[in-house]
């Protein structure tokens, strides 16, 4: 096996639990798509190869955690009835949102949806991501939802890691007036389909519009039986308890949390649970209840960013722009971003192999045109990726 040196730049490892792990002439060590060394250029061990970094920035690859990539159709119609004053629960109500989209994903066949998601997930790669979480929930029935979980890890032959999550539990589809007996047959599909190796994790939506916590708490016990961990999306628009529920399944992550109260950052803090924040959704239906950031990090919950696209509440593909969201409308610093899109989003799906340059995580990296990680954090609309790095082999920037 050869061994890589990559030398000569400012490598932030985000080692420890804080800070950024600065050095700064750094240098990697690559072998077997692992890193094998990581520190001062000047103390590098010997290398087959050696690449030149000449004072560029590394960073850990980004980890996408959330997002909703494949799916028939678009719905900037909705954006333009929101300007208009409808609200996003009201679209939902009146059978547009997630409904309209899953009409045009059941009527779109694989190779279209592998073909839509494949130029989504190249937009991702393109800005530095190496990990990259698809949900299902867009096809709420068998045949459908199975679709989708086998385009997005279809997406794996891009060269970035693909984690799958099963959401058929996101809204009530037309063919089912009771909800009770649609929570069935999502109990029933996940058989098939984790049997199928096509289910890294289980998600649900719990909110007024969609479903309520005991039946939220249905779908978690059929997980439970499959041995798949569990995430929630979770006070998007409302308290539901939602977070309380997911922790005391231990599940990796709840996601959103605007309207998360304090018995939810508890029960979060003692599961060890990752809260997702996602800017894009806030931004995009232009939000005013802000996530307890402050709260959060005072009871030592991990917080993580992701893009969270969709074609409804969050149409976008870049993760950049969601680092400087997460610092500009909900206060984060720019090392809390910075974590989140890295380790902690990492850790929201139960990957603890990634996140942080130090010896024996993969070879996930980002070499930047920067000197520092908060730059990019600072600046937005700007993508200044030099070089990605996937499982230690350079691919397209
Ligand atoms: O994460 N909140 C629920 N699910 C998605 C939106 C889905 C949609 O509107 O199509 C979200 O925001
Ligand atoms: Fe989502």
């Amino acid at each position: 096996m050869k061994a890589r040196l990559w030398r000569g730049g400012v490598v932030a490892t985000l080692a420890g639990d804080s800070g950024w792990g600065l050095i700064d002439d750094g240098a990697l060590l690559v072998e077997g798509g692992l890193l094998r060394w990581v520190g001062p250029s000047a103390d590098a061990p010997p290398a087959d190869d050696i690449v030149e970094l000449r004072g560029a920035l590394v960073t850990p690859g980004l980890v996408d955690c959330h997002t909703h990539l494949v799916y028939g159709g678009n719905r900037a119609h909705e954006f333009e009835q929101r300007l208009l004053g409808a609200s996003y629960a009201d679209i939902a109500k009146a059978g547009g949102g997630i409904r309209s989209t899953v009409a045009a994903t059941r009527a779109a066949s694989e190779a279209e949806l592998l073909s839509a998601a494949t130029k989504r997930a190249r937009a991702l790669i393109a800005e530095g991501v190496t990990t990259l979480e698809v949900k299902s929930g867009y096809g709420l029935d068998c045949a459908t939802e199975t679709r989708m979980l086998r385009v997005a890890r279809q997406l794996a032959g891009l060269g970035v890691d693909v984690r799958t999550t099963y959401l058929a539990a996101h809204a009530l589809p037309p063919e089912f007036s009771n909800a009770d007996a649609y929570i069935d047959a999502v109990c029933r599909w996940l058989t098939g389909l984790s049997d199928a190796g096509l289910v890294d994790a289980v998600d649900a939506f719990c909110e007024h519009i969609a479903f309520s916590p005991a039946q939220v708490g249905r779908v978690f016990d059929a997980a439970r039986r499959l041995g798949l961990p569990v995430k929630l999306h979770a006070e998007q628009l409302s308290d539901q308890g939602g977070a309380q529920l997911a922790a005391g399944y231990r599940a990796l992550s709840c996601d959103h949390l605007e309207y998360l109260s304090p018995a939810g950052i508890r029960a979060m803090a003692e599961a060890g649970t990752v809260a997702v924040l996602l800017p894009g959704a806030f931004y995009a239906l232009r939000e005013t209840r802000l996530p307890p950031v402050a709260a959060l990090r005072e009871a030592g919950v991990p917080i993580a960013i992701a893009t969270d696209h969709n074609p409804g509440s969050s149409p976008t593909l870049s993760p950049l722009l969601m680092l400087n969201m997460a610092c500009v409308l909900f206060g984060l610093t720019p090392e809390e971003a910075w974590r989140g899109m890295t380790v902690n989003g990492a850790r929201a799906l139960g990957l603890a192999d990634r996140g942080r340059l130090v010896a024996g995580q993969r070879a996930d990296f980002c070499v930047w045109d920067g000197g520092h990680p908060r730059e990019l954090a600072a600046c937005f609309g700007h993508n200044p990726l030099l070089e990605r790095v996937f499982e230690g082999h350079q691919g397209e920037a």
